[in-house]
């Protein structure tokens, strides 16, 4: 199975439309793809409506059943916060070796492609030591950086970009979701963001079904990278 994790420069800029629509286009391509959210903060189990879980299950076919929500999200904390925060106030901690472990055994499945979304952006910290960006190095897999178009972004996404790289981390691509009323043309930052990484991918604003339906071809993002 080949496995990505699909990290961003920020919180809210786009993994899980990245990650949905991977796995539609997957889907319908004939690939057969997993998507989890292990961590996830801010969720409340008895209304997991809307939240990235039942968001991901959704793509994959699934019902967002407590069954289904616990296997695709061990890691749920109710507090909005980064996820050391919020494991905090409910007296827990992450516990990163079973974390790693966790995402290691789903390499185990038999689908083709893996997706691990994280959460927010790489450097959110995880545990008192480890961040995301530690997380993704361990696992030993590429990463999907989820970038927007806003103002600004060039610069996160270059940072992000140099965090992964310090660590080892292999970048398979850089995603750029147009953020909401951008002064930013979309196109002029792909092709700046092309001059210090590749490969980009541009995912324009979708505003209803039919864009969603008409996006662009994003599983190019997903071939392997040394
Ligand atoms: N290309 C896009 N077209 C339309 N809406 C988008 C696009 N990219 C992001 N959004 C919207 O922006 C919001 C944030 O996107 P999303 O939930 O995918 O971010 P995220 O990076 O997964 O956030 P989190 O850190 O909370 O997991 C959502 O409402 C999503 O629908
Ligand atoms: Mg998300």
């Amino acid at each position: 199975m080949r496995a990505f994790f699909v990290t961003a420069s920020g919180t809210e800029v786009g993994k899980t439309v990245v990650a949905c629509l991977l796995c539609r286009q997957l889907s319908a391509a004939g690939t057969r793809v997993r998507a989890v959210k292990p961590v996830i903060t801010g969720f409340a189990d008895d209304a997991p409506g809307g939240t990235d879980t039942a968001l991901l299950l959704d793509a994959q076919g699934l019902d967002a059943t407590p069954g289904a929500i616990a296997e695709a999200s061990p890691w749920r904390f109710r507090a909005a916060l980064s996820p050391d925060m919020a494991a905090r106030r409910e007296g827990r901690s992450i516990d990163f070796r079973r974390l790693v472990d966790f995402c290691r055994g789903l390499r185990d499945g038999a689908e083709d492609v893996l997706l691990i979304e994280g959460l927010g952006g790489v450097l959110v910290p995880l545990t008192e030591k480890e961040t995301v960006a530690d997380w993704i190095a361990a696992l030993g897999v590429p990463a999907l950086l989820v970038t927007g178009s806003y103002l600004g972004t060039l610069s996160h996404t270059l940072t992000a970009a140099e965090a992964l790289k310090a660590r080892g981390v292999p970048l398979a691509a850089v995603i750029v979701s147009e953020s909401a009323d951008s002064p930013v043309p979309l196109a002029e930052t792909v092709e700046t963001l092309e001059r210090f990484v590749t490969p980009v991918f541009a995912l324009p604003r979708l505003n209803d079904t039919e864009e969603w339906r008409a996006a662009p071809d994003l599983t190019g993002a997903l071939t392997p990278v040394s």
